[in-house]
């Protein structure tokens, strides 16, 4: 099916973190804690999606739910509709800081409008991120992925002035933002420092325990917004999402996936009144606006989904379920790796599990060999997420898993046990 997908799809596959290698999967459907393959194989699933499924995969009371609004509604009506209000007043329920709301398509939109209303909101044009960090393909921040520093380096197709007002410092570097901060007060200051408030990739590079608050502190002696971006935490790290966790006030909030629990059209952003009233819909003239459209955003489906799906995180505790999921599978893997004296490291908070095979988003750009270590690096993690996959386990890119509700103790049995294999069988 992928041979003959190549004939029409660029390589075959649309999903950056598929795994392409030896080949890609063709994935016939999620249900639970699992995928199925085309050939009829199971895996236990810690892709999750990419994560929005807390749940677990197609949960039956959400998915019945969104099938009876398709039947009463259908899917999109193109004018308000009461769902929209419905998940704007849940979000606000739960993160009463996300005063309004706002429903997009996807995370990238979010983060790229939210980074727009600050500017619209400051009449300030620099924004800060952490470096490693993940925001969206939107031309503004693609720059500095994966590896502090980067800057440009995968911003392809992307005319050089386009980030000539973003920055970026190192993670969890507070003296370095001030740093930033103060330089960007000589060319105008700065609209706001956007954060993934675990640090890079859902913590790939884990921050301290009082670094958002510093961020805080510092956007509010520079007049900057506190963006955050929830895409992964939201929800996932308990109904108040990161900031009810580090208890930490940001001024906008960025949502993805989760807002619409695994279907269609996810994505946000929502803040304080007075700054998301830049976004307030139609043309107008008078008071400036920050543009945004998006003519199948907000449609009835989507919104309800994320109405249902959110209602039901909180009714299962399915957060704090899904959390010790990935406690118990965080420690099995721990024990292992020391058992088999390997020089991998694992670490969760709750939900969201790191293992690190080969450490490529450690690599440092002053590395005068980064070039050739960083398609090396990456070949152990495809070995080794290709091996992970023949034993039945499908992880995020071969170095996260996103655990679920639907997880249990045969899952993390089954996936320690498939670790286990592969620890036994590595080449030293
Ligand atoms: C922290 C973060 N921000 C933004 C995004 C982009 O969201 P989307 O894939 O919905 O565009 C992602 C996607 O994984 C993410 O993890």
């Amino acid at each position: 099916m992928i041979e003959e997908a190549k004939q029409y799809i660029p390589g075959g596959v649309q999903h950056n973190l598929a795994f392409n290698y030896p080949f890609p999967l063709a994935v016939a459907k999620a249900e639970g804690p699992y995928l199925y393959d085309v050939d009829g194989n199971r895996y236990v699933d810690y892709l999750q999606a990419g994560g929005p499924t807390l749940l677990g995969s197609n949960y039956l009371p959400v998915q019945e739910k969104a099938i009876s609004v398709i039947k009463e509604s259908g899917p999109c009506t193109g004018l308000f509709h009461e769902y929209e209000m419905k998940l704007a007043k849940i979000i606000h329920e739960n993160m009463p800081w996300v005063e309004m709301y706002r429903s997009l398509a996807s995370g990238t939109e979010a983060d790229m409008i939210a980074i727009r209303i600050a500017r619209t909101f400051t009449g300030k044009q620099r924004i800060v991120k952490m470096g490693g960090a993940y925001h969206g393909f939107s031309d503004q921040l693609v720059y500095s992925l994966h590896i502090p520093g980067t800057k440009t380096f995968e911003a392809h197709g992307i005319p050089k002035e386009v980030s000539a007002n973003t920055r970026e410092f190192y993670p969890g570097d507070i003296d370095g933002l001030r740093k930033v901060l103060e330089a960007n007060e000589k060319e105008g200051g700065t609209a706001a420092v956007i954060v993934e408030p675990l640090g890079p990739e859902s913590g790939t590079r884990m921050v301290s325990e009082n670094f958002n608050a510093k961020v805080r502190e510092l956007c509010d002696e520079f007049g900057a917004l506190l963006i955050f971006d929830e895409v992964v935490t939201a929800f996932r790290m308990g109904p108040g999402g990161a900031q009810g966790y580090f208890n930490v006030k940001p001024d906008l909030t960025v949502f993805g996936k989760i807002v619409a629990g695994g279907y269609p059209m996810a994505g946000g952003v929502g803040g304080r009144a007075d700054i998301m009233s830049c976004v307030a819909a139609g043309v107008k003239p008078g008071k400036p606006k920050a543009y945004v459209g998006g003519t199948l955003s907000a449609n009835p489906l989507s919104c309800a989904a994320g109405y249902y799906a959110i209602q039901e995180i909180i009714k299962q505790d399915a957060a704090k379920k899904a959390g010790e999921n990935g406690d118990k599978l965080c420690e099995g893997l721990v024990k292992l790796i020391d058992q088999y004296e390997l020089p991998f490291v694992a670490w969760n908070i709750g939900s969201i599990v790191h293992f690190e095979i080969s450490g490529v988003m450690y690599l440092s750009v002053e590395d005068p060999e980064l070039m050739q270590k960083i398609p090396a690096r990456q070949h152990c993690i495809e070995e080794f997420g290709a091996a992970l996959t023949a034993n039945g386990v499908i992880t995020l890119a071969g170095s996260r898993i996103y655990t679920s509700m639907a997880d249990n103790d045969e899952t993390i049995a089954f996936t320690l046990n498939a670790f286990e294999d592969i620890f036994k069988n590595l080449e030293r």
